[in-house]
């Protein structure tokens, strides 16, 4: 990750916190192309496989489908709704400064967006996948207060206990590859399915990966992968639930997770409580994508 003495040569306008300005008037109409091509996509395949929650901030927000949004106008939005906003960085933060961020009502949210021979995979988090993929649940007064619950376990978990990579864990497999399971049905919600076309269609409905309900500690135990679709699915059955399971002081849990098992990313283990036990037979990087 670049520091922010590197990040000054490209972005000589870069602030302490790795916020840039987002000079929005700077997009290309090619770049607004980009976003209205990955917009289409994702509103053929995200009703009746994104959840309410999801829905709903997403119409709040009244994010067009033409344009990539600016960020100053999508935040008076967000701000008298849950009281977040969204600032503009160049790329991945360092772990701290994300922190701060989200503990203070901040999502940043990368400022370019990807080439039109990515549409499918990125390596960084581009403004689809930031604003498209995670700031609709920032409008859900109950998932905004979970979002900024996490920045400051981020800071505590760093500071006292050592214990990111567990905390990582449960972001990676609640915000960013969660399912929720509900009188709906199974649903989609973490950003890195919604705004991934074709993961949406396999996270929601294929045989291939296991789905398990949520556990935290099996969670914070269980490694991932950023190279492909996931192989196993955490499902939580609301996000009371969620919050209420994660608002709850982790000190017990950290001293717990220093010993005891790590599971690999398909594993399944005998205290799960497996929703769908997957075929394993499908892997996105190396097969044609479904339609
Ligand atoms: N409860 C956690 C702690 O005590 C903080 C946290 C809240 C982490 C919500 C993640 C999500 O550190
Ligand atoms: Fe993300």
């Amino acid at each position: 990750m670049p520091t922010l003495d590197e990040l000054r040569s490209t972005h000589p306008d870069i602030a302490p916190d790795f916020t840039i300005p987002q000079h929005w008037e700077r997009y290309s109409a090619a770049e607004h192309e980009v976003w209205q091509t990955l917009f289409e996509r994702q509103m053929t395949v995200l009703p009746g496989r994104a959840c309410r929650e999801f829905m709903d901030g997403f119409s709040l927000l009244k994010l067009e489908h033409d344009r990539i949004p600016d960020f100053g106008r999508l935040s008076e939005k967000l701000t008298k709704l849950t009281g977040w906003s969204v600032v503009a960085v160049p790329s991945l933060v360092p772990d701290e400064i994300f922190f701060d961020h989200l503990a203070n009502r901040r999502f940043p949210a990368g400022q370019f967006i990807r080439k039109p021979e990515q549409l499918d995979y990125i390596e960084e988090p581009d403004v689809f996948h930031d604003v498209f993929g995670h700031v609709p649940m920032l409008a859900n007064p109950v998932f905004a207060d979970y979002m900024q619950a996490y920045g400051k376990g981020g800071q505590r978990a760093q500071s006292e206990f050592g214990a990111l990579k567990n905390l990582a864990r449960l972001y990676w497999y609640t915000v960013e590859f969660g399912l929720i399971q509900n009188a709906e049905g199974l649903r989609i919600y973490g950003s890195g399915i919604v705004s991934s076309s074709a993961e949406s269609v396999y996270a929601a409905q294929s045989p291939s990966p296991n789905r398990i309900a949520f556990d935290l500690e099996r969670v914070m135990r269980t490694e991932y992968r950023i190279d492909d679709f996931q192989e196993s699915y955490f499902v939580i059955s609301s996000f009371r639930e969620l919050f209420e399971e994660t608002y709850k002081d982790f000190a017990p849990l950290y001293k717990k997770l220093a010993s005891g098992p790590v599971y690999k990313p398909g594993d399944i283990v005998a205290t799960d409580n497996v929703i769908t036990r997957g075929t394993h037979s499908y892997r996105a990087r190396t097969h044609s994508l479904p339609a």
